[in-house]
Order: C-alpha cells, then sequence, then structure tokens
C-alpha cells in the first residue's frame, strides 16, 4: 500500500455510525463487555458455548510459549458442539445449509440431515483406513459435500488441509506432500462462470506419486468424464451406504483439528496449524458476537471459499457452533448476472452478510442500479474481511447494500489468529469508515515502532498481539522453528501479524497492508517470493522481481518485472505465456496482471531488488529516493525500455 497517501487521508476521516438505539437495545453483546479485566476469566466462561466432555484444569498453559495450551485437559469432539447438540436440544429441523448451486440448483440440509450425512461421511473414511491424527487433504467446489468433508474429517479426529480448488495441481501435490494426506476428497468439477471446470484431473497430476496418498474420494457435482484409477472411489457408492448415526469420541483440547497453507515472506507457504477447544471457542464467540448473531431468526452468508480461512471458521466452524442458518453459493457474482448476489440476499430474506472488499470495490463499478433492484430490507447487519476497506467502499457498502440502517463491521484477522481479532461490536461501537476500530474482549493488540515500543494516538507502526489468544496457531506444521522465526522474534513476547497499523487521535486502529513481501490480491495472500521463484522456473527467464501495485478492484495487483535469457527477446508472445505459466505453477488468483520485460532490475549494493522503486514504476509515480541502488542509471532504463513496450491485462 501507498502508506503516505493512505495515512493523510485517513487523517480527515472524522464520520462515525453508531448503531440504533433498537439495534443497541437487542443486541447480544453490549458496552460493558469492554470491562473484561480477567482476560482467562473471560475465556473461560466462552468455552462454555461449546459442549466438552471433559472440564479442563487450567485455561492457558503459556510456559512453552510460543506453544501454547488452551483448555488444558478438557475434552471435545467440535462436531458434537456444530451438530448433535443442536439436534439433541429439538433444533433437528432447523436449515443449516441452504446452498446454491451456480447452475441455479437450490437445497436446504437441516441440522439432523448434517448430521447424518457427517455420520456416514465419518464411517466412510474410517472404513477407508483414516485413522485419527491422519492427514486428508480436500480440494473440492463449494457445495455441501465440502462441509461434510471437513466435519467427517473432524469428527473422527483426522486432520484437514483443504486446499483452495483455484490452486493448481503443483500446489496441491507440495502441500499434500509436506502434510503426508492418506487421502483426497474431491469432486468431479464445479461450477464457475457459466460452466463447468475440472478438478479431478489436477488431483490425478498431483496424487501420481505420492507415496502416502492411498485413497481419492470424487463427489460427482458435474457429470463430467473424468480418468479413472484404483484408488478412486466414487463419494456416493462409499458414503450413501453407510449408517446415519456415529457415536464419536471426544478428542483432546488440542487435538490437531486442521492445517491451512498460507503465503509467508519465502516460497515455501506455511501449513498453519489449528487445534480443538481454544479455535472452536473464539470462532463461535466472534461469530456470535461480531455478527450479533440470532440463530433463531438470522440468515447469515459469508461468501469465502472453503479453501481459505473465513470459510474455516465463519462458514463451518463459527456458524455451525451457534446453531445458525446460512447460504452457501457456488459459484461467481456475476453469473447468470451480476445482481445474483441481490437475488440470493432477496430469495432467502439474508439478514447478516459478510463479504470482502474487492467484491465490494466490483459491485461498486457494476453499478448502483444492480443492487437497487433487488429488495435488500431483509440486511441487518454488514461484515468486511481480508484487506484494508477504503472509506469510499465501506460508505457504499452501508449505504447501497445496507440501506443506510446496518453496522458494517470490518473486522482484522489472520489464517494464523484462526478468528476475528480487531472489529467493531455491531450493537456498540461508533464506527469509522475504514477503521477496525479496536481489539475485542480478552484480545491484547496494539502498535509498536522499529524498537518495540507502543507509539501514540496519531502515530503508526507495525501490529503486534501482546496477549496469546483461543484461537492462536499452534505452529507452522513440521516447522516449528519457522513459527517462532516468524511471528515471535521480532519482538521477543510479542506476535508480529506483518501489517501495518495506525492510531487515529481517538485511539481507533486503521491496518495499512503488509509490511513484508506479501501482496494481497483480492483478500488472497501471495509471496513475491512465491510468483519469482515461479517465473525463474521458467526456461525464458534470467531474473525476475514481482510486486504488488495499487489497484482499484483487487487491492492490490500482481505486476512482474522479467529479464529474458539470450534468444529470448523475440519471442511474442513471451509475456501471455509467462503470465499462464504463473497460473499454471500456483493457481489463478497468482496469475500477473501484467508482466513487463526489461533488462535490468533495481537492485542495492548487496544484492537485494529495491520492490519500492519497481513499485513506483508499477504505480506510474515519479521515482523516490535512488541514492541507495548500486547502479542508479537501471531506473532510466527501466523506464525508457518501458516506455517502448509494456505489456498489460484487459
Ligand atoms: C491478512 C491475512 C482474515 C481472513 C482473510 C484473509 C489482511 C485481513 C483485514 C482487514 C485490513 C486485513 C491483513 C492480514 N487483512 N483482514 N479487515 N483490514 N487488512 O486471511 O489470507 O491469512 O490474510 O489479510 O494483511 O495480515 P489471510
Amino acid at each position: 500500500m501507498d502508506a503516505d497517501s493512505t495515512l493523510s487521508n485517513l487523517l480527515n476521516e472524522d464520520r462515525r455510525f453508531a448503531p440504533s438505539d433498537a439495534f443497541a437495545a437487542a443486541a447480544n453483546v453490549g458496552a460493558d463487555v469492554y470491562d473484561v479485566s480477567d482476560r482467562l476469566a473471560f475465556w473461560d466462561q466462552q468455552a462454555r458455548r461449546l459442549q466438552w466432555r471433559q472440564d479442563w484444569s487450567e485455561v492457558l498453559d503459556w510456559s512453552k510459549a510460543p506453544f501454547a495450551s488452551w483448555f488444558v485437559g478438557g475434552r471435545l469432539n467440535v462436531t458434537e458442539s456444530c451438530l448433535d447438540r443442536h439436534v439433541a436440544a429439538g433444533n433437528g429441523n432447523r436449515a443449516a445449509l441452504i446452498f446454491e448451486g451456480e447452475p441455479g440448483d437450490s437445497s436446504t440440509i437441516t441440522y439432523a440431515e448434517l448430521l447424518a450425512e457427517v455420520s456416514r461421511a465419518a464411517h466412510a473414511i474410517t472404513e477407508l483406513g483414516v485413522k485419527t491424527g491422519d492427514r486428508v487433504a480436500i480440494y473440492m467446489p463449494l457445495i455441501p459435500e465440502a462441509v461434510v468433508a471437513m466435519l467427517a474429517c473432524a469428527r473422527v479426529g483426522a486432520v484437514h488441509s483443504v486446499v483452495f480448488g483455484g490452486f493448481s495441481a503443483e500446489a496441491l501435490r507440495s502441500r499434500i506432500e509436506d502434510a503426508g494426506a492418506v487421502m483426497v476428497i474431491t469432486a468431479d468439477g464445479g461450477y464457475r462462470r457459466g460452466s463447468a471446470f475440472p478438478l479431478k484431473h489436477a488431483v490425478d497430476e498431483a496424487v501420481e506419486d505420492s507415496p502416502t496418498v492411498r485413497n481419492v474420494v470424487v463427489v460427482r457435482r458435474t457429470g463430467q468424464d473424468v480418468a479413472w484409477s484404483e484408488r478412486d472411489v466414487w463419494w456416493h457408492d462409499v458414503v450413501d451406504r453407510q449408517a446415519p448415526t456415529h457415536v464419536c469420541e471426544a478428542f483432546d483440547s488440542e487435538h490437531p483439528l486442521f492445517i491451512l497453507y498460507t503465503s509467508g515472506t519465502t516460497g515455501k507457504p506455511k501449513g498453519i496449524k489449528h487445534t480443538c477447544g481454544g479455535y472452536l471457542t473464539q470462532a463461535a464467540y466472534t461469530h456470535w458476537a461480531v455478527f450479533d448473531l440470532k440463530p433463531e431468526t438470522d440468515v447469515y452468508w459469508c461468501t469465502a471459499d472453503i479453501g481459505w480461512v473465513t470459510g474455516h471458521s465463519y462458514v463451518v466452524y463459527g456458524p455451525l457452533a451457534n446453531g445458525a442458518t446460512q447460504v452457501i453459493y457456488e459459484g461467481t457474482p456475476d453469473t447468470p448476472h451480476q445482481g445474483r448476489w441481490w437475488e440470493i440476499v432477496a430469495k432467502h430474506k439474508v439478514s447478516i452478510l459478510y463479504t470482502a472488499p474487492t467484491a465490494i470495490r466490483t459491485f461498486m463499478k457494476w453499478g448502483d442500479h444492480i443492487p437497487a433492484e433487488h429488495d435488500l430490507s431483509s440486511l441487518r447487519v454488514l461484515g468486511s474481511v481480508g484487506e484494508p476497506i477504503n472509506p469510499e467502499a465501506w460508505m457504499w457498502y452501508r449505504e447501497h447494500i445496507g440501506g443506510d440502517r446496518c453496522p458494517v463491521v470490518d473486522t482484522w484477522w489472520q489464517t494464523e489468529t484462526g478468528a476475528i481479532m480487531i472489529s467493531p461490536l455491531p450493537g456498540v461501537t461508533h464506527a469509522k469508515p475504514g477503521s477496525a476500530m479496536s481489539p475485542l474482549p480478552g484480545i491484547g493488540a496494539t502498535v509498536v515502532d522499529d524498537h518495540g515500543e507502543p507509539v501514540g494516538r496519531g502515530h503508526g507502526g507495525y501490529l503486534v498481539l501482546t496477549e496469546p489468544w483461543p484461537s492462536m496457531l499452534r505452529g507452522i506444521w513440521g516447522d516449528d522453528q519457522r513459527y517462532v522465526d516468524t511471528y515471535w522474534s521480532r519482538w521477543p513476547g510479542r506476535y508480529f501479524a506483518g501489517d501495518g497499523a495506525k492510531y487515529d487521535e481517538d485511539g481507533a486502529i486503521w491496518l495499512l497492508g503488509r509490511v513484508d513481501d506479501v501482496m494481497n490480491v483480492s483478500g488472497h495472500r501471495i509471496s513475491t517470493t512465491e510468483v519469482e521463484s515461479a517465473l525463474v522456473a521458467h526456461p525464458a527467464v534470467a531474473e525476475a522481481a514481482v510486486v504488488g501495485a495499487n489497484d482499484d478492484v483487487t487491492g492490490q495487483a500482481i505486476v512482474a518485472f522479467v529479464i529474458l535469457r539470450q534468444g529470448h527477446q523475440e519471442d511474442e508472445n513471451i509475456v501471455e505465456r509467462l503470465r499462464a505459466h504463473v497460473a499454471h505453477e500456483i493457481g489463478a488468483i497468482a496469475r500477473p496482471k501484467r508482466v513487463l520485460i526489461v533488462t535490468e532490475l533495481p537492485k542495492t549494493r548487496s544484492g537485494k531488488i529495491m520492490r519500492r522503486l519497481l513499485r513506483d514504476v508499477a504505480e506510474n509515480r515519479g521515482l523516490g529516493d535512488v541514492t541507495t541502488l548500486a547502479d542508479p542509471a537501471v531506473m532510466r532504463l527501466i523506464s525508457e525500455g518501458l516506455s517502448a513496450g509494456t505489456a498489460e491485462d484487459e
């Protein structure tokens, strides 16, 4: 992000939006919640929202910091909290999932039905040899079976690793290998932008030489032809014939629940590890408090895919633990028309909507008239997540989607934090457009300078978390040292989130984007190094440098500067080829928006690429300070070379 212009914009933002008196009076959480004086007592109380088989002896054991144990000795099966107890309480007929397929197919699955299906799937994966502690990769479109697959793993104590369906076969392969997965659950394909896309073939490629994967279980979603091998099993063949009841075991509070890979500053994604008790406690509490969930009457819709942490915490675990009724939608917002989302909101009377700034900015671009054609009067709370939301987008969301009556909650958190950390509370906070406002009760966060000293109001620096929290990551799969180095070494005792932030004069927190070499494209983290590695793996590329440039819709866009090898300079299609190559290596979300062919890259005397200068070029700004460049003429060379021939997307 361009921190300077952002900072000055923020200094001018003094609008505030308070909840209506009626909203505040009926809210789940009131202002007194901020009086928490004993954090551990607070979380102890929140953990009691869940169903435990055995109580804990201690709320937090931090003696092995930064490795935490929460609810020490407690035992639970997270699916009992998400399913069985709702059925036992007489809510079996409540809709759990209202599924909208992209082609227009729709179905409703009650809590009783979901419990039965998860039970069948739990039997099925057990029959196929999956044991407690085994890792299962899930590579699926957003269909009910994806939720069932995750919960079936949780029910038998297997650790799921969901890999976003847009990732490449290679990305899937490396994640399967890193986790040593014994099974992959996938589908033949899914629907997107009006047509069926394939998934199974990428799994075939990914597991071809896998020494660990014994079975690939395949949901039939599209009916398209798929290649078949001995390890493949149709979901309907193995799941449908199982018993609909399943007696489940309770696991230790610290039993691993899932791994989710996210990009770091190196080329190798990190397997973020989450466990059961603390994770579900914070996912459930925040979902109830931040969205003011009333499970009997609300219809909740989080638009995230299950391939991201938002889909884990706010599609699967949080909402189901709270007995919510929710919509899940398989496809894209403009299929078959740009009003699809608003049609879904009107059809199901959605009352809570949780989405990302990139989507909001896309709708702004499509025009006010599109949401205006639909009845959005059922909405009462709006949430945002994934990247900083600019005040204009926040205001548009509030006015054009929320009818100027719904509180907007801008929620800051990460794959690593597991659940929301910094956010307004809709019935309490007088929210400012674009600010995540303040840490939730029970959460410790502050902004520090280079020396780790807290900055005062009106100042910016780095966001840190000052206290352990229940849904914190428990480490990086297979690499404890990287966990310590990445998050806990910069300022001992403090978790470094990788984000820049600022306190305004009122003490509200404004997130300013990543401060490391991680880009945020449409709310998704992609490391510059990962894209650079993919590029230099191409035979035509000698050297590559990648930056995230500001983009009106996607937040940041990937811009690659590439030096070609001898003999490839004449290739006219090289830019397109390189873009396709990155998409093939990592996934379509990593396809560079622009590839700029250059003859030099700006480097410091020690050889480090000066991405700041490349960002200036990518954002068409005048050049900043070039005095630390080894060769100050380089930037002129780059700029001149570029005006001779650049290539851009769309
Ligand atoms: C990074 C985490 C949290 C689920 C989705 C992304 C950025 C996230 C906000 C927000 C400003 C935000 C941060 C963070 N981010 N939410 N409300 N305001 N920035 O999860 O892929 O782990 O990415 O997303 O930079 O570090 P993720």
